[in-house]
């Protein structure tokens, strides 16, 4: 589940901002390198055979640009897409009425993909592979099964958890992509040009500034500008340098690493409650009451990526860079475990 998306941006004024700070073509598109050149080669690929692009999987943690991209490529074939979602489609009924609305080459994207239930999946698997889904008419033994075929189209699945997915229907998708996360010069364009797109006056020790607290995820780059800019204006002046960026970033509790209250708390936790672990999922997500997935899909893999907490066969450790962010010293018998 994205927590923090959905509670940070869905439901306030910054929602309507969103689409401004997206960009349409490639070119636009800052970082991703190896991702969009091969899709780039792809789609060119498919142009110049006259077809419609093979489906296409984009996985890896949120925010980094799943949906950004599948718009991209939906505008570079020069067709229309459709957007959906994993656990809205919840009978077949609902994916044959969106399947049945679509146009030759058009792009069907589904997002969270890992959570259409099986009955859907198993629509999905001749949609995918023969353009055509069966359909039964009628109720029990006078029921009848009808073929109906479907324009060739492109699904662009997304998902933050591949390991989710069922191996059929993973292997229906023919290109399969990892978005990474973003290093920090990639974020301080990207923060740089929506700055631009906002009307945001930024200096680049401003933008580098946000972009290293940002954990390699533009949505949450784009996300702290905004706040940023709000100090800004109010209390620095409008433009956004360094310190004022800086201070504004510590004001809303983000730390030099980009941690925020629910990650300290979660490492507090690890450290504290469970002296330094190994802890169960279940357990320490219970004990800060945050569900086992937000932490999975949101949390956990920046942590991991800063090698401040690892994964055991028992359960998740801190690691002694964990304590020394924290300004604490590992035990060495803790990190046993
Ligand atoms: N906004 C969000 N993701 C982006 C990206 N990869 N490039 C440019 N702007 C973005």
């Amino acid at each position: 589940m994205e927590h923090r998306i959905i509670t940070t941006e869905l439901h306030n004024e910054d929602a309507e901002l969103e689409p401004r700070l997206r960009p349409t073509s490639f070119e636009g598109y800052i970082g991703q390198a190896k991702a969009k050149a091969n899709m780039q080669v792809y789609i060119e690929a498919a142009k110049m055979r006259g077809e419609p692009l093979d489906h296409v999987l984009l996985y890896g943690p949120p925010g980094l640009g799943k949906t950004t991209l599948s718009n991209i490529i939906a505008n570079q074939m020069g067709v229309r897409i459709k957007t959906t979602s994993g656990p809205v489609i919840e009978r077949q009924g609902d994916i044959a009425a969106i399947l049945n609305e679509l146009n030759h080459g058009d792009v069907l994207f589904i997002d969270e993909i890992h959570r259409m239930s099986r009955v859907v999946e198993e629509v999905m698997y001749p949609a995918m592979e023969d353009y055509a889904i069966d359909i039964l008419i009628g109720k029990g033994a006078g029921a009848k099964s009808i073929r109906l075929d479907l324009p060739r189209f492109t699904l662009i699945g997304a998902t933050t958890r591949i390991g989710m997915l069922t191996a059929p229907l993973r292997d229906r998708f023919g290109v399969v992509m990892r978005l990474e996360p973003y290093g920090v010069p990639e974020l301080t364009k990207i923060l740089t040009r929506s700055a631009g797109v906002l009307g945001i006056e930024i200096e680049e020790g401003g933008a580098a500034e946000i972009a290293r607290r940002s954990r390699g995820t533009p949505r949450i780059a784009n996300r702290l500008l905004k706040r940023v800019r709000d100090f800004a204006q109010v209390r620095f002046a409008g433009r956004i340098s360094r310190d004022t960026a800086s201070e504004s970033l510590d004001i809303l509790e983000v730390d030099r690493m980009g941690l925020d209250t629910i990650d300290r708390n979660m490492l507090h936790a690890i450290m504290h409650k469970f002296a330094g672990g190994p802890v169960g999922l279940d357990t320490l997500a219970a004990s800060i009451g945050e569900e086992p997935e937000t932490i999975e899909d949101v949390y956990e893999p920046y942590l991991l990526q800063l090698g401040f907490i690892a994964r055991t066969p028992r359960g998740r450790v801190a690691t002694g860079l964990c304590y020394s962010h924290f300004g604490l010293e590992l035990e060495h018998d803790k990190q046993e475990g």
